[in-house]
């Protein structure tokens, strides 16, 4: 487990990769919020002061891309598309099947951290439709049925 010195030497490490540029700000926050799954209070009152950036604009871009969580997210991230090729092929019984399965609505993480579950607009293969990407994993023509054996791919 991280203690907090680690986690500010991070957030340090990662500020010195693009040598403090401000105009990197989307970067560092990315970089961030891989370290962390998401992006501490903390780690962004750090970036504020080693970047001499007011809070108040991170937070501006921190909330500005649905790419980025202010909120603790589980070790693998679920995200059922709900763009329009997936949505006509039935993303919304995938999401249904997995709150259902997972005991969690939407926006939500397990309660052993295991996983989020979220939403998003196309995931850029919708000839795949419907699709959920798990950690970073693509998994094309999902149906409610193959959820809970893909599930088990992922500890
Ligand atoms: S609409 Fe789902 S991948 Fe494009």
């Amino acid at each position: 487990m991280k203690t907090a010195k680690t986690k500010k030497k991070s957030v340090k490490d990662i500020i010195k990769k693009y040598d403090g540029d401000k105009t990197a700000m989307i970067a560092i926050l990315q970089d961030v919020q891989e370290e962390f799954r998401y992006l501490p209070k903390e780690a962004l009152s750090s970036i504020s002061k080693q970047m001499e950036v007011p809070l108040t604009r991170i937070y501006e871009i921190a909330t500005f891309y649905n790419a980025f969580s202010l909120k603790p997210r589980g070790r693998n991230l679920i995200e059922v598309c709900a763009g329009t090729a997936c949505h006509v092929q039935g993303a919304a019984n995938l999401m249904d099947r997995l709150e259902r399965d997972l005991k969690l609505s939407c926006g939500e993480t397990t309660k052993d951290k295991k996983f989020t579950l979220e939403e998003v607009r196309c995931l850029g293969c919708c000839s795949l439709a419907p699709v959920a990407r798990i950690s970073g994993n693509i998994h094309p023509n999902l149906t409610q049925d193959q959820i809970p054996k893909v599930l088990t791919n992922y500890k």
